[in-house]
């Protein structure tokens, strides 16, 4: 796959320690997916300093529902082992589409038929498609789309976009952006960090996550918000950040209340891009 992004273990890494939180689905997944195994190994001496990654799986992933609930149409791109379609389909009238490599998508999808077998439930409306976010093949776009309901669209993604660099997080808006013309709705997404270009982020737990990517979202996120919507008026969008009220219950599971670096990724805020074109008149507002 030319565009893959070596990110995959850490689907297994956010996996984990999501399943500290109150997520349904979350601990099922981390559990099935033998997700401690990995992170341990990616982590290796620096796994008791990574608590604060709960924070940041449990924060964004309910930080883009908030938002998400408003549509009945959701895709997730790069969506790796998160329970989100297992969630949202259990309302019968949204279409959630996971999408991810085919790998990571196979593995997924293995994981949750086999906790839907378990509980004897049946999801017609979770669909899963391969799908290579940085793709230059409009019909691959198109395949995406067609799996849908023709109705606004949430396109959801996060942990993927902070990987990219400035070539790659272009091309992965401009397919988002295609899929946004025709249908019209948001990209939803938590990937907008900032990482201060003068400042040396020592964070160990970074290190390790850089060492097993071969990408360091240090170096790879320093654009300001201004910077950012400006970056993203470019690509077509208008963005708007937001920060929906939740509660982050790993917080205080993990005893996370007085730790200076997980109040801060607790206030991380969630961007909610619109393409800066009419959307297509064939689309349905329900
Ligand atoms: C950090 S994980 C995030 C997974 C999930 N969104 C989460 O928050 O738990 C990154 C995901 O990107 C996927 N990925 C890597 N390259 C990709 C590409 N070119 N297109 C789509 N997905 C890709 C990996 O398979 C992996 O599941």
């Amino acid at each position: 796959m030319p565009n893959m992004i070596k990110t995959s273990p850490t689907a297994e890494l956010m996996a984990y320690f999501r399943g500290h939180s109150d997520i349904p689905w979350a601990r099922d997944i981390a559990d099935a997916s033998g997700s401690e195994h990995v992170a341990r190994n990616m982590l290796k001496d620096r796994f008791s300093e990574a608590g604060f990654l709960a924070v940041v799986a449990e924060g964004r992933f309910k930080k883009c529902n908030a938002y998400a609930r408003k549509f009945k149409s959701v895709v997730e791109i790069a969506a790796g082992l998160s329970p989100r379609g297992l969630i949202l389909t259990e309302d019968p009238h949204l279409t959630y589409v996971s999408t991810d490599l085919p790998e990571m998508l196979g593995k997924a999808r293995v994981i949750t038929d086999r906790l839907l077998e378990q509980r004897q439930l049946k999801r017609p409306n979770l669909k899963w498609i391969g799908f290579d976010a940085l793709t230059s093949d409009e019909s691959a776009v198109n395949q995406v789309l067609e799996s849908l309901p023709i109705t606004p669209l949430a396109v959801i993604s996060e942990g993927f976009m902070m990987y990219l660099d400035i070539e790659e997080k272009k091309a992965f808006l401009r397919n988002i952006h295609r899929m946004l013309k025709e249908r019209g709705g948001a990209l939803i997404t938590t990937d907008v960090l900032h990482f201060d270009r003068e400042r040396k982020n020592r964070n160990h737990v970074l290190q390790a996550i850089a060492d097993a990517t071969g990408r360091d979202m240090r170096t790879l996120n320093n654009m300001t918000r201004r910077e950012a919507s400006e970056f993203f008026m470019q690509a077509g969008f208008y963005s708007e950040i937001l920060n929906p009220a939740i509660k982050i219950s790993s917080l205080s599971s993990l005893r996370l209340t007085s730790d200076p670096l997980s109040l801060e990724v607790a206030s991380l805020p969630v961007w909610v891009l619109t393409p800066c074109v009419p959307t297509s008149p064939n689309v349905r507002v329900n």
